[in-house]
């Protein structure tokens, strides 16, 4: 594929990735892209690289605009490997002027690639680079999600660089929103948001704050995976300002594991209950569902009710990762309750309720525990769980 013009001197130069299916953990099952823009001015500027693996067709595509070794700057955004794993090749070849990032970044490259000869300079908010024609202002976004994360705006174009943020895993030949259904978009990006967002939700909302006090205009947004927003740059931003303020949408998430159907059992029942309150209710059994999916359906939601069978005194093993991996991304402001099927001890509800506690869910109930296989009344009490969380979504 060529490179993509976004404006009269902007170009798109990254790199797809077509096969990509797990990223850290994160499932990404349409691919991805690292995005990689070249400024083409009087200061020649590459935006940052991709991933190793990929550089040839980097290289590729700056080649179809000017030889490489003609760029003057390399802006860093952000560290990541899938960002500046091509970097030092990429240095190597066009031995740049400078390399511009944030004073973190600095210290993430010499961290990541060890050259203490490279020409770094230190991009300052509120002191901007004239490119000639363009000008390059910067915003610190520390921990977005990254310490040495920035954003890099044009103040001619209106075009801001956005790093990882507004991003989202998806392979596509459309480079652009207007390509792709709202659908997809939306989806992929909330699934982006959850897994690699979620716990920095405060400062997703701060920065938002300042971007609107400084009165920033932007007319596209070019992160560094996914589809470059230019016909409806304020759909990703409505969505980040909507999710970094946790409000949930009155809905439940029956999350659970099973060993021999018990568990199950309890957790249709549970459902049942949350419906007879008029609650919008998924069962998602971990069996099934993986991890980021399940994380995308919990960034919405704002019950979460936990089930899972006992064994070797503790959880099965799938809820305890999905545990682990929910707990480092810390949702907000979720109601919690739990349930769980046991044989001779019994230590799962208090586990998941452990959890939830840490991760401060308001937990309506201790928890419901049935020996071995529900009888009538345990699919009641069930039932009765259930009504418990959908009447404490009402309060
Ligand atoms: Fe896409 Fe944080 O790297």
């Amino acid at each position: 594929m060529n490179p993509i013009k976004l404006t009269e001197k902007i170009y798109w130069v990254g790199a797809i990735d077509w096969n990509v299916r797990d990223f850290h953990g994160y499932s990404t099952n349409r691919g991805t892209t690292y995005n990689a823009y070249l400024i083409m001015d009087e200061k020649i500027t590459l935006v940052d690289t991709v991933k190793s693996s990929l550089k040839d067709d980097l290289i590729s595509r700056i080649s179809e605009i000017v030889d490489p070794k003609k760029i003057d700057y390399i802006v860093v955004n952000h560290v990541e490997m899938d960002h500046s794993g091509a970097l030092p090749d990429m240095v190597d070849l066009i031995q740049p002027e400078k390399i511009i990032c944030s004073k973190m970044g600095e210290k993430a490259l010499r961290q990541h690639f060890h050259r203490d000869d490279w020409p770094y300079e230190i991009a300052v908010p509120g002191e901007d680079i004239s490119l000639g024609s363009k000008t390059l202002s910067f915003l610190e976004t520390r921990m977005l999600h990254w310490p040495d994360s920035m954003f890099t705006y044009v103040v001619e174009d209106k075009l801001l660089f956005s790093s990882d943020a507004f991003g989202m895993h998806l392979a596509s030949s459309e480079r652009f929103d207007d390509e792709i259904s709202p659908a997809i978009l939306m989806d992929e990006m909330t699934k982006y948001y959850a897994n690699i967002l979620t716990l920095y939700s405060p400062l997703v909302k701060k920065l938002i704050a300042k971007v609107q006090e400084i009165g920033l205009e932007i007319d596209m947004i070019a992160p560094d995976h996914g589809v470059v927003w230019r016909s409806n740059p304020m759909m990703a931003i409505e969505a980040y300002d909507r999710w970094s303020r946790n409000e949930g949408k009155g809905n439940a998430l029956v999350i659970y594991d099973t060993m021999w159907h018990s568990t199950e059992k309890m957790a249709k029942e549970v459902a049942a209950g949350l419906q007879d309150e008029g609650v919008s209710v998924k069962l998602l059994n971990l069996r099934y569902c993986h991890r980021s999916d399940v994380m995308s359906e919990v960034l919405d939601a704002s019950a979460i009710v936990l089930g899972c069978s006992t064994l070797n005194n503790g959880l099965l093993p799938r809820m305890a990762g999905f545990l682990m991996y929910m707990r480092g991304l810390r949702p907000a402001n979720k109601i919690g309750a739990a349930f769980g099927s046991f044989g001779w001890s019994g230590e799962a509800v208090k586990l998941l309720n452990a959890s939830m506690e840490e991760m401060k869910f308001d937990v309506v109930d201790d928890g419901l525990k049935v020996k071995y296989v529900p009888e009538s009344c345990d699919l009641s009490d069930c039932v009765a769980l259930g009504r418990k969380v959908g009447q404490a979504l009402k309060n």
